[in-house]
């Protein structure tokens, strides 16, 4: 929305939240402080903001305004009842297409942004159209999909430059509005127009065979370790067929994000539904490779160091699940680090970006003192602290595990002079300048690399 703001100055954009601690992190006049860390957006909320951009916990206010509604709440995953571990939980995007229903005033243009199960949109449009019956002509309604295809940490150069805008619908009315607003400054030919529910399948399909991908590469990565080969060499090798092409073939610790896990497993889930078991069965394994990928770093950790972290310390680098974000959702790390944990092993975690407080909700436990020491008879824990080195000292192994840019010009010497020796690096994201690692005595597991 900041983007669309910027982009087409006569637009009016409010956005809108029931959480006011949120809005007034959005109205902080310390940019360095929105709740987002995203490279780029606070140039772009501070230029628009208070111009055309404004954020707002008059939900009902905004609406009734509004020609054009976008629904941008989550839907992750249910936890309990039908469906439960694999179907979207839709009731944020219900409560929000009643509001929507019962606030607007005139046409009012619902776009689905949120990343939705095929045929949400057949709900949402009983819900307003329920409402339309009932206004006596004073509101009516047109429902579009406009999937986001932005990644995060880049989402300003995605949104600024995408490759396609996908806009689903059956108003050609509505379509051209939304064409409109993105037709600013996204050339024609990029602004793709479907049906509503392929639009909505899209977004699925493309986080899929993304995902795919990446668990496609991490499949042939542990073959590569067995091997001796080298996953790099073979993705150059393949990557350079233009049919595969070379984006998407970075083997690592899996993938994270609140995208990836979720949206295949929607798309299992309506396989499913519609009786397509072997279809189905298909997507799922790109999940379970990925679940794989995570316990075979764990276990491989504490193979290589004796059989057993009980009481060791390891130095974890990186917590977010890619660089250049502070998000932790679905994070590779948090698997890897519960399962050391586990074992007994004695955390030092450090990331950029990520807050404290968002670790321990992760691993579902506070820290510990950082400079105590749990026995080998103790249970696992983990403390937070500020830099690599410092995580280093006294530990057994250093893990990378996001591909932050600091890591990989680490000043190895310096942290093997302070690890207890024998002692490791296992680099996850091969990032770190593992010839450096070797020449300061570490032995070094990089991923993919036999
Ligand atoms: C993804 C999609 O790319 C985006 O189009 C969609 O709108 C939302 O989901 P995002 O989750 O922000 O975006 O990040 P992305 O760059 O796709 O990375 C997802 C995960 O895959 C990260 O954990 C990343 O480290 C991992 N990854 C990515 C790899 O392990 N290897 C790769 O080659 C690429």
């Amino acid at each position: 929305m900041a983007v669309i703001a910027d982009r087409c100055p006569g637009i009016q954009v409010t956005v809108v939240d029931l959480n006011a601690e949120r809005i007034a992190a959005w109205n902080d006049t310390d940019l360095g402080r929105l709740p987002v860390y995203e490279p780029g957006l606070d140039q772009v909320v501070g230029r628009a903001r208070g111009r055309n951009l404004h954020f707002s916990t008059e939900v009902d206010a905004a609406i009734a305004k509004a020609d054009m509604v976008f629904l941008s709440v989550n839907t992750p995953t249910k936890t309990r009842g039908v469906g439960a571990g694999q179907a979207s939980d839709l009731r944020w995007i219900e409560a929000s297409a009643r509001q929507v229903a019962a606030a607007s005033q005139g046409h009012t243009i619902v776009v689905e942004k949120s990343t939705l199960p095929v045929r949400t949109a057949e709900a949402v449009k009983s819900i307003l159209s329920a409402a339309q019956g009932n206004a006596g002509g004073s509101k009516s309604f047109s429902v579009l999909s406009n999937p986001e295809f932005l990644a995060e940490g880049s989402a300003i150069g995605d949104l600024e430059d995408p490759d396609r805008v996908l806009i689903g619908g059956e108003d050609p009315e509505a379509i051209e509005a939304l064409a409109g607003v993105y037709g600013h400054w996204v050339p024609t030919e990029r602004i793709l127009r479907t049906n509503l529910w392929s639009s909505e399948l899209s977004k699925l399909t493309a986080n899929a065979f993304l995902a795919q991908r990446i668990s496609s590469i991490n499949a042939i990565a542990s073959l590569c370790e067995a091997t001796g080969a080298d996953v790099r060499e073979v993705a150059r090798a393949i990557g350079s067929d233009s049919r595969i092409g070379a984006k998407f073939l970075q083997a690592g610790p899996g993938f994270g994000g609140s995208c990836f896990q979720k949206d295949i497993l929607n798309l299992v889930y309506l396989c499913r539904h519609y009786g397509l078991e072997e279809a189905a069965v298909y997507w799922e394994q790109v999940v379970s490779l990925n679940t794989w990928q995570q316990q075979r770093i764990a276990r491989l950790v504490v193979n290589s160091l004796f059989g057993t972290v009980t009481g060791k310390r390891l130095a974890v680098l990186g917590f977010a699940f890619k660089a250049d974000t502070n998000d932790t959702r679905e994070a590779p790390a948090i698997r890897i680090c519960r399962d050391l944990i586990e074992e007994g092993a004695q955390l030092a975690i450090v990331d950029p970006k990520v807050e404290p407080s968002q670790i321990a909700t992760d691993l579902g436990m506070e820290a510990l003192d950082p400079n105590g020491r749990v026995g080998l008879g103790g249970d696992g824990g983990w403390s937070a602290v500020a830099t690599p080195e410092e995580a280093a000292r006294g530990a057994d192994a250093v893990l990378i595990l996001t591909e932050w840019e600091a890591y990989r010009h680490l000043d190895w010497q310096a942290i093997a002079a302070v690890m207890r020796q024998p002692a490791w690096l296992f680099d996850a994201r091969a990032v770190a300048d593992a010839e450096a690692a070797r020449a300061a005595g570490l032995n070094v597991w990089r991923v993919g690399e036999g």
